[in-house]
Formats: structure tokens, sequence, C-alpha cells
């Protein structure tokens, strides 16, 4: 794959959005191409995915339908979207992508981590990030952030659930220090981004 794929993971609250938006503004201004796209969803068909998964009505959804139904609309957006992309050589911007179901599915809901990496192989055709941003954040602090928006089936879930998904991105991050980058999240949005900015530099060699 000649482009580059770059993630932002976290929970709720962490700032993915934030980031991204400065991201997307900063490499413009550098006039590179970029297209940003959001897990689940970003096609048609993912949305539609998306729809179903994040439903409050959903209550009896099982944790392994659950990790499928994230896979099917990440195989989707991989084969619309992001595959093609990066074979034309340009950079994709995802907020979320496989390391989300690791730590929500997996750390956060006890589905087997090697199953779910399993899984993700075949879903995103074994793409693999350039490289990932983790904020990390107190998950009672992120949820706080977001007091004013309307919870989702998965945003409801426990604090204590939260914490796990917090520690299983900790995991991710300490397992592969090269891609996986963690960064403290109670810093201001600019202190945030100028340690961002000086990855991505890196990254795509932008002096
Ligand atoms: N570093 C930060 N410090 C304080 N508030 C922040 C910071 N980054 C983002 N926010 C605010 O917190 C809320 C959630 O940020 P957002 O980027 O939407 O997080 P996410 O996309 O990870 O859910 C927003 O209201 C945003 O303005
Ligand atoms: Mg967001």
């Amino acid at each position: 794959m000649k482009g580059t794929l770059i993630t932002f993971e976290g929970s709720e609250g962490s700032g993915k959005s934030t980031q991204i938006e400065l991201v997307r503004a900063y490499l413009k201004r550098k006039k590179k191409t970029v297209l940003f796209v959001r897990e689940p969803g970003g096609v048609k068909i993912s949305e539609k995915i998306r729809d179903v998964l994040l439903d409050v009505k959903n209550t009896k959804m099982s944790s392994e339908c659950e990790t499928l139904l994230y896979m099917a609309a990440r195989a989707q957006l991989v084969e619309e979207v992001i595959a093609p992309v990066l074979k034309a050589g340009k950079i994709v911007l995802c907020d979320r992508f496989l390391d989300s179901t690791v730590a929500y599915q997996g750390y956060g809901n006890g589905v087997d981590v090697r199953a779910i990496k399993s899984i993700g192989k075949f879903a995103t055709q074994t793409i693999k990030p350039e490289i990932t941003f983790f904020f990390d954040i107190d998950a009672k602090k992120g949820l706080s952030r977001i007091k004013g928006r309307a919870k989702d089936r998965i945003e409801r879930r426990a604090l204590r659930y939260h914490n796990r998904v917090r520690k299983g991105y900790t995991e991710i991050a300490r397992k592969e220090p090269g891609r996986v980058k963690l960064i403290d999240a109670n810093q201001t949005k600019e202190e945030i981004f100028a340690v961002v900015v000086k990855h991505i530099d890196r990254l795509l060699k932008i002096h």
C-alpha cells in the first residue's frame, strides 16, 4: 500500500474528533490529500450496521454478534474506501479501527482477543494503521466531557466496563509501542495536538 492510514482511538470524550479536525486542517495546509472516515460507518452499508450496533433498543445483542457486526461494518469500509484510497497513495484518517474492537469487545466484554485479531485480519484485508493515537483519559472524566450528548448503546454501559476498555487500550499500546502512541488526554487540546503533529511530521516527512 502506498498511502498512509492513521487511526484515532480512546474512550468517548477523550478528544478523538477534536484532534482529527485539527489534523485535517493541518494536513490541508500542507497540501496533502486526506480522507476522513469514522467507524462504525463511513459508507452506506456500514452506517446501516452502525444504526443496529448503537440502537439502545437492541438490549439482547450478544457480545459475539456485536463483535461480528463491528467487523462487518469495518470490512465494507475497508473494501469500499480505505483500501482503494490507500492504493492511490493518499492519507486516510480513521476515527476508531480494529483496536476499538479489541478494547471494547475484547478487554471490555471478554470476547477472546485472539479471535478478534484473527477475524480482524480477515475484515481489514490485513491493512494496519501506520500510526495510532490513543488518547488516554480516566473513563469518568471522558464521559463527563460528553454529558450533554445522547448516549448510545455502548456509551450507556457501566463505568467499570469503560475502565476495562481503558485498560485494554493501555495493554494494546504497551504491546505495540512503535505503532500506538499513548497520549495523556488530560492536557489541553493544543498540548495534545503538538504531540500529535510531531508524530505526523515524522511519519509523513513534513518539515
Ligand atoms: N484536551 C481537552 N481538554 C478539555 N476538553 C476537551 C479536550 N479535547 C476535547 N475536549 C472537549 O471534550 C468533548 C469531547 O471531545 P471529542 O473530541 O468529541 O471526543 P471523542 O471524539 O473522543 O468522543 C468536546 O466537547 C471537546 O470540545
Ligand atoms: Mg468523536
